[in-house]
């Protein structure tokens, strides 16, 4: 029961030594609905994250149909030949929001959709109103029933929708649609995250036709026909930041292997103004932590920019760092959940709005915690690595929802972290 579990976690620990990071679970998460659209073969995907909401949408896959099958450690065999139902109903679906991905899959395979509202991080309101408007742009009809977003189109024709946020969701979400509508269609103002580059990658592999993917402008020209390849998900952006934070708020040495260092520029930038040290090689990073790292400021942004992920691990080091620090959520409105949670430690935060005040104290003290989601919970397992005494993080089934192994990862740096009843 995993509602019942906690880590306990020894404070001080420095964390020394290299580990590997996983695959991207954005971009996974997106991959594996993506992979239902091959009309011919099957799709074979490396390197995907053994966490918890891939095990979620591998079963949502085998009960619309779909055949897939473990053939090597992180790689699994994806047929969708049999896909006959387009009705994602199930409650596995309610569990997590990458769900809404069935959306644009379903409708671009089937022209028909019906999946529940998606779930997902309580992090503030989430609407998928630029999903919505993307399908409608394509010609679909669109009503939620009972908590059912229900889609139907007689074509699919492409058009130029201009996205009013930017939105990682809705980007990838119509790319999915998109790629075997009739004719071209044109994502304005689109995300950039590597994860959306990620599966425009992959739909190409498959036959697609996109282009100006990692821009803000991509263009979606519809083929008829896609068909199963065999691709490689792209190393996890957030984890990785997550352990390099890790491993500066415990004035660490650690190298984090299978990374692509292009993709955490952001979080090597805010870092190294805080005096930490961190050196790139071709696919590896290495962090050297500093005994007192120094305040900064910091504002989370669609990418390139401060990635909002990584927002709830930082307030930890910053709870300890020497100054004040000004820390702005400009993603989503409810993100500071964690605060709450610090402040039991010791921590001086004062949450206004989107922002939160950080005034950096010599030391957090252990506590009881409890993870709101799944980016609060690195946050508290950081803040428990650094405290004085030991922390107990309760609410651990959200972690596993993005983390593989997590408390594993971090002992073999060093770490003393139980995973208990
Ligand atoms: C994805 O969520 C990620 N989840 C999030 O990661 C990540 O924080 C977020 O992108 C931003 O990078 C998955 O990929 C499964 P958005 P998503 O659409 O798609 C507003 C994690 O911890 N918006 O880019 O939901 C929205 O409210 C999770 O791994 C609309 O207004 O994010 C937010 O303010 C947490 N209407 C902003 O846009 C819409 O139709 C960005 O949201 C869609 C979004």
């Amino acid at each position: 029961m995993k509602e019942l579990e906690k880590f306990i976690i020894e404070g001080g620990k420095r964390l020394v030594g290299s580990i590997p990071i996983s695959g991207a679970k954005n971009a996974a998460l997106a991959l594996l609905p993506a992979a239902m659209l091959a009309d011919e073969g099957v799709c074979v995907l490396e390197n995907l994250p053994d966490i918890d909401d891939v095990k979620v949408f591998i079963e949502i896959i085998r009960q619309l149909g779909g055949k897939v099958d473990r053939i090597g450690d992180y790689t699994f065999s994806i047929d969708s030949r049999n896909v006959s139902s387009y009705k994602c109903k199930s409650d596995d679906v309610k569990k997590m929001r990458a769900s809404y991905y069935l959306l644009g899959a379903m409708l671009g395979k089937f022209k028909k959709a019906e999946v529940y509202y998606p779930g997902g991080c309580n992090i503030g309101v989430r609407p998928i109103d630029q999903h919505i408007k993307g399908f409608q742009a394509l010609g679909a009809k669109v009503v939620t029933e009972h908590g059912v977003i229900k889609m139907y189109a007689d074509r699919l024709i492409g058009s130029s929708i201009y996205l009013d946020v930017v939105s990682v969701g809705a980007t990838i979400n119509i790319m999915l649609a998109a790629c075997k509508a009739e004719g071209i269609t044109v994502i304005e103002n689109a995300a950039k995250e590597p994860h959306v580059v990620d599966v425009a990658n992959f739909l190409n592999s498959m036959g697609a036709n996109i282009k100006g993917a990692g821009t803000d402008v991509i263009r979606i020209k519809g083929v008829n026909r896609l068909k199963g390849c065999t691709y490689t998900v792209i190393p996890d952006q957030i984890e990785a930041g997550t352990f390099m934070i890790a491993a500066a708020a415990t004035c660490g040495d650690v190298t984090l292997k299978n990374v692509i260092p292009k993709h955490l520029t952001s979080i090597t930038a805010k870092l190294v103004e805080m005096g930490v040290k961190v050196e790139e090689g071709a696919d590896s990073v290495r962090v050297l932590g500093v005994a007192k790292p120094k305040a900064i400021n910091l504002k989370t942004l669609p990418y390139p920019g401060f990635p909002t992920d990584l927002q709830q691990p930082m307030t930890s080091v910053l709870a300890v760092a020497d100054g004040r620090s000004i820390v702005t959520e400009s993603i989503f409105e409810g993100r500071f959940k964690h605060v709450d949670e610090l402040k039991r430690m010791g921590a001086n935060i004062k949450v206004e709005g989107r922002m939160a005040v950080i005034d950096g104290i010599p030391k957090l003290s252990g506590a009881q915690v409890c993870a709101s989601d799944l980016r609060a919970g690195a946050a508290l397992i950081i803040a428990g690595l650094i405290a004085d005494g030991y922390t107990e993080v309760s609410g651990i089934r959200h972690i596993d929802r993005g983390y593989e192994n997590i408390e594993k990862k971090l002992n073999s740096l060093g770490a003393n972290i139980k995973r208990v009843k």
